[in-house]
């Protein structure tokens, strides 16, 4: 994993933000607006670190914004975002997301380049790549601050394990 210099790009570069915390809805918009502006982060792609990179593009007090480049090796693990909504959109290649269903098999889709889509504080989810080379677009509001990891035994016992937005999210104890 690498991560790329905090918060790259000033207010005034991006799509005009309401300044205050944003609706998965409203972030879903904004989202899809930036991923138009390939100007203001394809800088951060990068995908010959040899693990998933995720780049900051810009974080204040109602919205954080990265950049995450993935090949199929990477995988997020099971993770809440705590107190905030997210909304991704991919940018190039595509990436699966997964929820858990409890005594039943994951709910799995694709999302392919030029989707997008959000979700409340109560989404629990796990991404991987689909495509080598994919590049997707992360906005959270209120800005991560914590997250929760997941394990999930065979028998489906779940625990969670709080941990820093700083830290970088993987599978745990499967
Ligand atoms: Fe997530």
């Amino acid at each position: 994993m690498t991560e790329t210099t905090p918060a790259a790009s000033a207010a005034a570069d991006l799509p005009p933000l309401p300044g205050r915390v944003l609706t998965p809805a409203e972030l879903k918009r904004w989202v899809r607006r930036l991923a138009d502006r390939p100007e203001l982060w394809e800088h951060l792609v990068r995908h010959d670190t040899g693990g998933r990179h995720f780049g900051s593009l810009y974080r204040d007090g109602d919205i954080d914004v990265w950049v995450l480049c993935w090949n199929t090796v990477d995988d997020t693990g099971w993770h809440d975002h705590d107190t905030s909504s997210g909304a991704v959109a991919v940018t190039r290649g595509a990436v699966h997301e997964s929820r858990p269903r409890l005594g039943g098999t994951p709910r799995t889709r694709t999302v392919t380049a030029g989707r997008a889509f959000a979700f409340g504080p109560d989404h629990i989810h796990r991404m991987t790549g689909a495509v080598d080379g994919s590049v997707s677009l992360h906005a959270y509001s209120p800005p991560l601050w914590r997250m929760g990891q997941y394990s999930i035994s065979r028998s489906g016992l779940m625990r969670r394990l709080p941990v820093s937005y700083a830290d970088e999210l993987r599978p745990i104890g499967e």
